[in-house]
């Protein structure tokens, strides 16, 4: 890997941030829901039931809707960013919604806040996918305290592996190797190009979460609902309903 992925990453959400603020605005007035397809959450449980009260920080929050949601849960809410086009419709958003949000401008990978000074961590779609998994869970961890939570949402390593590599949507080809994923560069692809995201094969992240320490307290594959249609994003939900295209990991930091 040589590319210095932050920076290249950076720059990329800095150019893209005004075609995230439709979907932040929609976001942030819609009940909790989860990744491309919009998965309710009452079905799938992302946050813990009693956020009331709690530190709870989102790494790689885009547009704040779901620090939006935590703040409206009485969490005591820190979101955190590597953009700050993103960081600047967040706040506005957040101003909107009369929601109480510390943000900040920062790398997932070292966010340079003190140890062990929150109790719930998040990312949908933010750290999940655009940092090092080592890095960035490593900081998670040093984050929460004894006993806190990490959820986070990104791609199924299978929709990274059946993405051609000119960025055209998924299909039911494998396009590169499982063994041994690691980093998908979008940088310089045909098809609507952007940064340089991270993944590992299910083996891996368990090895990983081990040896951090982490205890892993749910797993869950997405699929696309049986009523969808057309492409999202890269993923067309005609292969969406056959192949998970996002997964969701639920830890627990042990008390
Ligand atoms: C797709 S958005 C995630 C937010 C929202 N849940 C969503 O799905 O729209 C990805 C966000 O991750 C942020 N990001 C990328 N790398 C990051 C890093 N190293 N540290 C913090 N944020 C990062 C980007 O700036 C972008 O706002």
């Amino acid at each position: 890997m040589t590319k210095d992925h932050i920076s290249v990453n950076r720059g990329v959400w800095n150019a893209d941030a005004r075609n995230w603020v439709a979907p932040g605005e929609r976001l942030w007035a819609s009940a909790p829901q989860w990744g491309i397809w919009g998965l309710p959450e009452a079905d799938l449980g992302l946050f813990p039931a009693d956020l009331a009260g709690c530190d709870a920080i989102e790494l790689g929050c885009g547009t704040g809707y779901v620090s939006g949601w935590m703040a409206q849960r009485g969490a005591r809410v820190t979101a955190l960013d590597l953009s700050s086009e993103q960081l600047a419709t967040a706040r506005r958003l957040a101003g909107q919604h009369g929601a109480e949000i510390t943000f900040l401008e920062g790398d997932a990978e070292a966010t340079g806040l003190p140890d062990q000074s929150f109790d719930f961590a998040i990312s949908e779609y933010g750290a999940a996918i655009w940092c090092r998994p080592g890095v960035w869970l490593r900081e998670a961890w040093r984050l929460l305290r004894p006993g806190g939570r990490l959820v986070f949402l990104g791609n199924h390593p299978l929709s990274i592996i059946c993405t051609p590599l000119n960025g055209a949507p998924c299909e039911p080809v494998l396009h590169r190797p499982y063994r041994g994923l690691w980093v998908a560069d979008w940088t310089d692809v045909e098809i609507d190009p952007s940064g340089v995201t991270f993944n590992l094969t299910i083996t891996d992240w368990f090895a990983l979460f081990q040896e951090i320490g982490f205890t892993v307290t749910g797993y869950q594959e997405l699929y696309a609902p049986e009523d969808m249609t057309g492409l999202q994003d890269f993923v067309p939900a005609e292969w969406a309903k056959n192949y998970p295209n996002e997964q969701v990991w639920w830890l627990a930091k042990p008390a």
